[in-house]
């Protein structure tokens, strides 16, 4: 435990701040949050005063040398910017996923940690699923003996309150499903089994930002991997790995459940009979954060973690404008 707590300002004040930064500080001992900034100051101040948070401000420049330490959970475009202020003012940072919106930026927020010899943090969220991390385990035990397929299903029709809308606008984020949802599952399959070294990539749009997504990817010792992604329709929601000795997979949105079919038994297993929830995941991440700064040690998902991820998406879109349009907008549902 540290001798002083970590004071904490949660940058961008939308629905990631309320359902799950905000909250979850309060469950994290070795942190304090004293500042809430919005450029939207009076969203910041209905959620200080629900939450009992002293400070508001509308920028971070306003609270910066109050605080040790800050969240930046705007939407993406505007994040280098506060990063490098941030870091500037010499703080740590725990950032919301895309690290950035292109790998030039997300390589300038690197750079700024660096010189400032400051953690920086991303938030990719499901490496804090304890069924993601049993997972890893199992691989890494060699449960399955060598793995063979990776198969992942996430979709569902886009319901996520944000404030701004940025999901879907061209000014704030370069791309859609994959870049907003799809970015975690591709960071669980790095974090198991590193980077691919080739891919497929197709999607859904004809010159916005797309809705579905496929992909599939080559990774070293022969294990393929299928991607599909959706924010217009219900999938399975699954992300399973096959391997000689059976399969384990775990349902996309559930942080506990696993499953797994191995020498031909079936079994469902509760990983953690503890809290769960989004609020308790977000806390783990924040104590984490707190824990790499006290300790000097990398936090669980690093900025070299959210610079891959973001490089490897760039690719994808890369590949998709080097193909031609189809002259007819294909018609969603029947194509996807
Ligand atoms: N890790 C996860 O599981 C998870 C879940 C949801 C969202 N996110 C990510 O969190 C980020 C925010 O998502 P959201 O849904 O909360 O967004 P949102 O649109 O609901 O909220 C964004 C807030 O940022 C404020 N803002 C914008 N520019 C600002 C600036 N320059 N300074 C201060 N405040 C500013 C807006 O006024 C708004 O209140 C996104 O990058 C999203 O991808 C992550």
């Amino acid at each position: 435990m540290p001798e002083r707590k970590l004071r904490l300002a949660v940058v961008g004040c939308g629905a990631i701040a309320e359902r799950g930064h905000i909250p979850a500080a309060r469950r994290v001992g070795e942190v304090r949050l004293v500042a809430l900034v919005d450029s939207d100051t009076a969203r910041a101040e209905a959620l200080a005063r629900r939450f009992g948070v002293p400070r508001v401000a509308a920028t971070l420049s306003g609270v910066a040398a109050e605080v040790d330490a800050a969240i930046l959970a705007t939407p993406p475009h505007v994040r280098p910017a506060l990063a490098e202020e941030a870091f500037r003012e010499g703080l740590h940072v725990l950032c919301e996923k895309p690290l950035a919106n292109t790998t030039t930026e997300a390589e300038a927020i690197l750079r700024a940690a660096a010189r400032a010899r400051r953690v920086l943090a991303v938030a990719h969220t499901y490496r804090f699923f304890p069924n993601r991390i049993r997972l890893y385990e199992m691989l890494g035990q060699g449960v399955l003996g060598g793995v063979r397929r990776i198969d992942v299903r996430e979709g569902m029709p886009a319901g996520w309150p944000t404030r701004s809308g940025y999901p879907f606008r061209k000014e704030m984020v370069p791309g859609g499903v994959l870049l907003t949802l799809g970015i975690h599952s591709l960071d669980a399959l790095f974090w198991w089994f590193g980077e691919p070294f080739a891919f497929q990539y197709e999607d859904d749009s004809v010159g916005g930002l797309e809705s579905n997504a496929r992909i599939r990817m080559h990774f070293a010792g022969e294990v393929e991997a299928s991607v599909r992604l959706s924010r217009t329709c219900r999938l399975e929601n699954r992300m399973t790995v096959e391997g000689e000795r059976g399969a384990l997979s775990v349902p996309v949105y559930d942080q506990r459940v696993i499953h797994q079919c191995l020498g031909g038994k079936e079994a469902r297993r509760v990983v953690e009979r503890g809290r769960s929830g989004l609020v308790h995941v977000v806390a783990e991440q924040l104590r984490d954060f707190a824990r790499s700064i006290t300790e000097q040690r990398a936090p669980r998902a690093t900025g070299a973690d959210g610079l891959r991820v973001v490089q490897f998406i760039e690719g994808c879109y890369a590949a998709k404008r080097a193909r031609p349009l189809p002259e007819q907008a294909p018609i969603a549902g029947f194509t996807w």
